[in-house]
């Protein structure tokens, strides 16, 4: 593969990518071990919609990961590991110790009945056992079905059984700051609506021992030491699926994007190694979860497939004070530090000292993602941790696209700030206008689609494929639909302006309002909700809940059912899902034919009522007036 250098060599190999993208995958792809070639590079329609990248190629992509490492790498460090309290000693785990491990945990699955294509959910926090876990699933060529640790039973309940699996590894407990999670009793609350799951893996972490169902549940240690370290490689096709990780939609239930083998592999190594110029030896940390997409690309497959050294972290930023970040980069001499808007605008409102004190000069690289960012903490985490000499690199990507897709390639293109900048090679964004025709001068305002496949898009959505067609290929036929707005200047340069629908993005994390609508109508005395983002200082987007009870609620009694509906919610769906704000009505703005006017609710959170446009199809405005007087500022 071409690592691009210049300016010119971007240019150039984004044209070579147009014009023919089959020899420049082909090309990247070439660098991999494969069990057998592919017999054609790619095969797609966005129609129906249906893409397959590497056609009857065979791999495995742990080899590609582990195996092939070996012979330069195996006393490297692959995947240092960074406790949750700074008192307690971080590990080092080699590449040759990740192999065996993984080989291990594959073997344990097996012993436990899983056979490839079988679905793993893996419900478990950021310890190196959640990697081996990832790994061991690949290695065998079973498919991992991650879910955050930070989501409630339910929300745990409805993921395993989409996805329909029948084992579930976890862990006793999970650290958070000053906070123990208790993982296992979530576990096993969500597997009293799980019928299917005959077997919980259960690595031990605080040491807290909780009860253990015979038959059922098993201590991960104690089955570890019946298998051996040898664990062959399973033969996968390019297209069967890697994993299935769930994303909320702007309707119904989340949506399980299905990934496979080699189109994700061979794009999340090349999106890895070109936007970040990873250099032999450096240290890179993503602060993300594994939980969620970033934690998969570029915590997991990426950086080992590219054969780099990897941190995980299991902490906060925020304990044992806000310098925790900061520690660790110091204390490890991190060269790439990947991380989100929200976080930096939390960091940035701790005193400056927290940076001052810590050596932040191993610092290289500095990457933003999950949400736009805004150009004051572009400007603040440009200043004073890459102390004006690290690039911004901020990607522009999604779940569904498995990988970065527009993205400043670090030192190569010039930067602007809050602007994600120009597609990366192999990418083919374009904007529409209001009637779905494609804008194509620049500059332009719109809504951004992709128009050309690229190997790491995600499939289908697990068991629903009309579901897939429907959200990401209807409103523009022929296109892959973003769901997100977008402004192109004229240097061609991207600036995301955030979602169109009705998913909100709170600290980061893409919640669909639908969801906690129907979360908060589970609380006995609220008949209906509608919910809305509005801009907040540290998590980008807020949450605000208009909420109809049965009656209104007194005065007296309003802050007590507030809590009561935020603790249905974090029940529900989990902590992050909370209300920020909560305004009791007697009636939504519905139109005569019963849609909410979520347009002037929207207005309304924002604080700003001061024209809310046409209002006269209302079947009642005066519900208007009233939701403005009431409004919580
Ligand atoms: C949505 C996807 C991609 C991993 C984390 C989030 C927003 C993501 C950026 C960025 C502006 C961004 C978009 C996108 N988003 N990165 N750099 N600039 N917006 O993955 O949970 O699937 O969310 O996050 O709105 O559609 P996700």
């Amino acid at each position: 593969m071409k690592i691009i250098q210049s300016l010119t060599d971007y240019h150039n190999e984004y044209r070579r990518s147009v014009e023919q993208p089959e020899i420049f995958w082909a090309d990247i792809a070439g660098d991999f071990v494969w069990k057998t070639k592919w017999s054609k590079v790619l095969e797609w329609d966005f129609h129906k919609p249906e893409v397959k990248w590497f056609i009857d190629a065979k791999l495995n992509i742990t080899e590609n990961c582990l195996d092939r490492h070996l012979p330069q790498r195996a006393n490297q460090t692959a995947i240092i590991w960074e406790p949750n309290n700074p008192r307690d000693e971080a590990r080092h785990i080699t590449y040759a110790e990740l192999h065996r491990e993984v080989c291990r945990v594959a073997n344990m699955l097996k012993a436990h009945g899983v056979k490839k294509g079988d679905r793993v959910c893996i419900y478990m926090p950021m310890i190196p056992e959640t990697a081996y876990a990832m790994l061991a699933c690949a290695r065998i060529g079973a498919v991992h079905s991650v879910v955050f640790a930070g989501f409630s039973a339910g929300s745990l309940t409805d993921r395993i059984n989409d996805a329909g699996c029948n084992i579930v590894l976890t862990a006793d407990g999970a650290y958070r700051g000053d906070k123990i999670i208790n993982l296992k009793g979530i576990v096993d609350e969500a597997l009293q609506k799980c019928p299917d799951v005959k077997t919980v893996l259960m690595a031990e972490r605080t040491g807290t021992k909780p009860p253990m169902q015979a038959g059922r549940d098993y201590y991960w240690n104690d089955e570890l030491k019946k298998v051996n370290e040898i664990c062959p490689a399973e033969e996968t096709d390019a297209e069967d699926l890697l994993f299935i990780l769930y994303t909320s939609g702007s309707t119904g239930k989340p949506k399980g994007m299905v990934h496979t083998c080699a189109g994700y592999m061979v794009y999340t190594n090349y999106t890895f190694r070109t936007a970040f110029q990873y250099r032999e030896g450096e240290v890179y940390w993503c602060t993300a979860d594994v939980g969620w997409i970033t934690g998969h690309s570029y915590i997991i497959y990426g950086p080992l497939s590219a054969g780099a050294t990897t941190l995980m972290f299991e902490g906060v930023p925020s304990w044992p004070d806000w310098g925790r970040f900061w520690q660790v980069v110091e204390r490890h001499r991190v060269n790439i530090f990947y991380t989100a808007p929200t976080a930096i605008r939390s960091l940035q409102q701790a005193p400056l000292e927290f940076v001052r004190r810590h050596d932040l000069s191993s610092l290289r690289v500095l990457g933003s993602v999950g949400e736009p960012i805004n150009e004051e903490a572009w400007q603040w985490y440009h200043k004073n941790i890459g102390k004006g000499k690290c690039p911004v690199v901020d990607t522009w990507w999604q779940t569904e696209t498995g990988g970065f897709m527009i993205s400043p390639i670090s030192d190569v293109l010039p930067l602007k700030p809050a602007h994600a900048g120009l597609p990366l090679p192999g990418v083919q964004p374009a904007v529409m206008d209001e009637q779905g025709k494609e804008i194509t001068t620049s500059p332009a305002e719109g809504r951004l689609v992709i128009k050309y496949p690229w190997p790491s898009m995600a499939r289908t959505i697990y068991g629903n494929h009309q579901r897939f067609k429907e959200t990401y290929f209807s409103t523009f036929p022929g296109y892959y639909f973003t769901g997100d707005g977008c402004r192109r200047d004229s240097d061609g340069y991207y600036r995301i302006t955030g979602r169109v629908d009705d998913i909100i993005i709170v600290s980061g994390h893409n919640l669909g309002t639908a969801e906690i609508e129907s979360a908060i109508t589970e609380h006995s005395s609220v008949c209906e909700a509608a919910v809305v983002g509005y801009p907040h200082d540290i998590k980008g987007q807020g949450i605000y809940a208009f909420v109809v009870g049965y009656t209104m609620p007194p005065e007296l009694e309003q802050e007590k059912l507030r809590q009561e509906i935020r603790d249905t919610v974090a029940r529900i769906i989990g902590p992050i899902a909370k209300p920020d704000k909560i305004q009791f009505v007697s009636g939504l703005p519905k139109t005569r034919s019963g849609k909410i006017m979520r347009r002037i609710l929207r207005k309304v959170a924002e604080g700003d009522t001061s024209n809310l446009g046409d209002t006269t199809t209302l079947l009642d405005p005066n519900v208007v007036e009233e939701i403005k007087r009431g409004a919580i500022g």
